[in-house]
């Protein structure tokens, strides 16, 4: 029997999302056996985008396989890297002639034995820019997935609206081990197996500075709401939160056994104790320098 333990990771918010990954990842990577990881990184470069050098510090950090959204192309440089790295992906109902790829296979060392991993990453309709059905992209995207030999596939699902994000979850379950939300920042409690074997999390919420309206600044954004006048909404600068879902997954039936939420504080800016701050080296990492208008 292969295991496999899979930790998908929510939307990683600038410097401090940066930060925390690299200091809590690997020992969480440890402390539960975890053999894969899935990463959200569309806010990754100043709140909004990632380029090529942040999303290799990313993966040098320990994550395998990154996923995007709606940000996906507002560092634009990021187009070329993502169509040579398989490990980079962007939602597969995009325009058709978007460059890179919507999913992809890993081959993943599993508990008892090495298994094909599938990793799909869709975009919602529903209060979002256009794109095409992320249902029938879907299905498209699972019969090549099958051609390549996945054994199990995990969606990351970056959407608004929670009623169409259960409506993908329950339209998968069966045919994927794992279905997650992304791009609310905000995490949800609902995580279950639904009856066809798919784990399954409305959104898994940010990675980033939870002291902040969504990983912003708290004044800028409120100003923003009262007087509808435009003000740079920079990154907070707060203790940040690693959040994710953990899968527990059987590999030869493709079923997930069990979901757990996943937070993990960094503490590292409080000035902690040494001993409590010596797991991992502070990155080699500089502030967001960036900020930006539109929207969150
Ligand atoms: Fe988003
Ligand atoms: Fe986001």
């Amino acid at each position: 029997m292969t295991t496999l333990k899979i930790l998908a990771i929510g939307d990683v918010v600038g410097q401090p999302g940066r930060s925390v990954i690299c200091r809590k990842l690997p020992l969480l990577v440890k402390e539960r056996g975890i053999h894969f990881v899935v990463a959200n990184c569309e806010n990754v470069a100043g709140g909004a985008g990632v380029t090529p050098k942040l999303a290799g510090r990313l993966l040098s950090y320990g994550v395998h396989a990154l996923t995007n959204g709606d940000h996906v192309w507002r560092k634009v440089e990021i187009a070329a890297k993502m169509a040579e790295d398989r490990r980079l992906l962007r939602p597969a109902n995009l325009a058709e002639d978007s460059p890179g790829r919507g999913w992809a296979v890993f081959e993943v060392a599993g508990e008892g034995g090495p298994a094909r991993v599938g990793v799909l990453n869709l975009i919602g309709r529903v209060y979002m820019p256009r794109a095409e059905c992320p249902f029938r992209a879907a299905d498209r995207a699972l019969k090549a997935l099958r051609a390549e030999g996945a054994q199990a596939v995990i969606v990351d699902f970056h959407a608004e609206a929670s009623s169409e994000k259960q409506a993908l979850g329950r339209y998968l379950d069966g045919r994927v081990s794992a279905f997650f939300g992304t791009h609310t920042h905000v995490p949800t409690a609902d995580e279950q197996v639904f009856p066809g074997g798919a784990g399954y999390i409305t959104d898994v919420g940010m990675t980033g500075p939870y002291e902040s309206i969504i990983g912003r600044l708290c004044e800028p954004v409120i100003y923003n709401f009262l007087t509808g006048l435009p003000k740079p909404f920079r990154i907070a600068e707060s203790q940040a939160r690693l959040c994710g879902a953990l899968f527990d997954i059987d590999a030869e039936t493709g079923r997930c056994r069990g979901v757990t939420r996943v937070a993990v504080d960094d503490r590292y800016r409080f000035n902690l104790p040494p001993e409590e701050s010596r797991e991992v080296e502070a990155p080699d990492d500089e502030p967001d320098k960036e900020s930006h208008h539109a929207d969150i």
